[in-house]
C-alpha cells in the first residue's frame, strides 16, 4: 500500500533510514558487534577470494561492497555482471567463495551462475530481500535484507540495504581473526549516522525537485562522474535516471572523461560530480572545471568535510567507506522528480519488469 505517496518509489526512498535501523537491530548486538551465522563466517574465512555476482543495481551495490570487504576484512574481492560471468567464467582462485546480490532472488542471469557454481561445488551466499526465493534456496547460505517489499521497478532501498549488510558482513569477517580495521570500524554508530543523514536528505525534497526541473527535465543526456566509491555511485545514479526518466545518462570515472567522452559536452549538458573521498576530491573538482569551461551545467554532491561554499548539495559527514549510502540519495530523488515532472509512470518504466526471469 503506497498510503499517501503518489508512487512506490518515493515511499521506498523515504523508508531507507528505517531500513538502516532495522539492519542494525537484526544483525548487530548491543555492543555493536555483528551477529552472523558462525558456519557462514568459518566458510568465508577459508576463502582466498570473494566473487560478487549480480545484475543492474545489485551489481552496483557489489562494487561498493568489494571495497568494504577488501578494506575491513582484507580479502581480495572481484565483482562481476552475472550475464557475463555465466558464459565467460574467468580463472578462479584456489578457494573461491561466491556472493550473489539479488533483491528479488529470481534474476535468471544470476541463477545461471549459481547453477554453474553449484556444479563446481563452491560455497555461496545469497543476499536477498525475498525469503525462500530461488537464489536463496539454491545457495549454501542466505542473509536477508529486511528492507520490506520493494515494488517500484527502480531499486532504491534494496541498494542501500545491500551496502549496509555488506558493511556488517565485512566487519564480521575481519573480526574473526581480530583485524584492526574491522575492530575499529563502529558499524553500528555509522549506520545510525547514515540513517539520520538519509532523513535529512529526504526531508529536502523541494530542493531536489527544483534541481531536477532546472537541470534534467529538458536535457537529452546527462553525466554523473566520480572516482573510487564515487564512481560506483555515479554508475547507480545514472542507471536510476535513464531507467525512469529516459534521459540518456552515463556514469563515468571522472578521469576518463578527457579520454573521449568530453567531446559530448555542449552548452548546458548536466554533469553531476560526486565528491566524498579525500584523496580524489581535488581531481574530480578539476574535472568539473574542465567540463564547466566547455559549457556544462555542473552540480556537485559533496560531503560536509570536503564542501566549498559553491557546492550544490552537501551530505552529512560519515566514515569515508560509508558515503555511498548517502551520496546515492540525491541521485534517486533527482531521477524520481525528473520522471514525475515528465508525467511518466515512475514505478513502471517502459520495457522493464521488476524481476528479470529470462536471460
Ligand atoms: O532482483 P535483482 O537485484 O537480482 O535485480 C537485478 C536488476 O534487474 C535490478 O537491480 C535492476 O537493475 C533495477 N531495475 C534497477 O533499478
Amino acid at each position: 500500500d503506497k498510503g499517501t505517496y503518489p508512487f512506490y518509489m518515493l515511499k521506498e526512498i523515504d523508508e531507507q533510514p528505517n531500513v538502516m535501523r532495522k539492519l542494525s537491530q537484526v544483525y548487530l548486538n548491543d555492543a555493536g558487534n555483528p551477529v552472523i551465522n558462525e558456519d557462514l563466517l568459518a566458510t568465508l574465512k577459508q576463502a582466498d577470494r570473494l566473487y560478487i555476482v549480480a545484475a543492474g543495481t545489485s551489481y552496483h551495490a557489489g562494487l561498493v561492497g568489494a571495497k568494504l570487504f577488501e578494506s575491513l576484512a582484507n580479502v581480495p574481492t572481484e565483482v562481476h555482471v552475472s550475464s557475463e560471468f555465466a558464459y565467460n567464467q574467468p580463472l578462479l582462485s584456489a578457494h573461491p567463495f561466491f556472493i550473489f546480490l539479488t533483491q528479488s532472488g529470481e534474476t535468471a542471469d544470476s541463477r545461471e551462475v549459481l547453477l554453474n557454481v553449484n556444479e563446481q561445488k563452491f560455497p555461496s551466499l545469497t543476499i536477498t530481500n525475498v525469503p525462500n526465493s530461488t537464489l536463496s534456496r539454491e545457495a549454501t547460505y542466505t542473509l536477508l535484507l529486511h528492507a520490506g517489499p520493494e515494488i517500484a521497478v527502480a531499486s532504491t532501498k534494496a541498494y542501500t540495504a545491500q551496502i549496509a549488510l555488506e558493511a556488517i558482513l565485512a566487519k564480521a569477517i575481519g573480526m574473526v581473526d581480530g583485524q584492526a580495521a574491522a575492530k575499529d570500524f563502529d558499524v553500528k554508530q555509522q549506520l545510525a549516522l547514515v540513517a539520520n543523514g538519509m532523513q535529512a536528505l529526504v526531508d529536502e525534497k523541494d530542493t531536489f525537485e527544483a534541481l531536477a526541473k532546472d537541470a534534467l527535465l529538458h536535457t537529452p543526456n546527462a553525466f554523473y562522474i566520480g572516482r573510487g566509491l564515487d564512481y560506483d555511485v555515479s554508475l547507480e545514479t545514472a542507471l536510476k535516471l535513464k531507467e525512469i526518466s529516459y534521459v540518456q545518462a552515463e556514469g563515468f570515472a571522472s578521469g576518463e572523461l578527457k579520454h573521449g567522452t568530453i567531446a559530448l559536452i555542449e552548452k548546458d549538458t548536466p554533469v553531476i560530480g560526486i565528491i566524498t573521498q579525500k584523496n580524489t576530491a581535488g581531481l574530480t573538482r578539476s574535472n568539473l572545471q574542465e567540463v564547466a569551461a566547455r559549457g556544462a551545467k555542473t552540480i556537485t554532491i559533496v560531503t560536509d568535510d570536503l564542501a566549498k561554499p559553491e557546492d550544490t548539495i552537501v551530505l552529512p559527514a560519515v566514515d569515508e567507506r560509508m558515503t555511498a549510502l548517502l551520496s546515492v540519495v540525491p541521485g534517486q530523488l533527482l531521477a524520481y522528480y525528473t520522471s514525475l515532472n515528465k508525467g511518466l509512470d515512475v514505478d513502471k518504466p517502459r520495457n522493464l519488469a521488476k524481476s528479470v526471469t529470462v536471460e
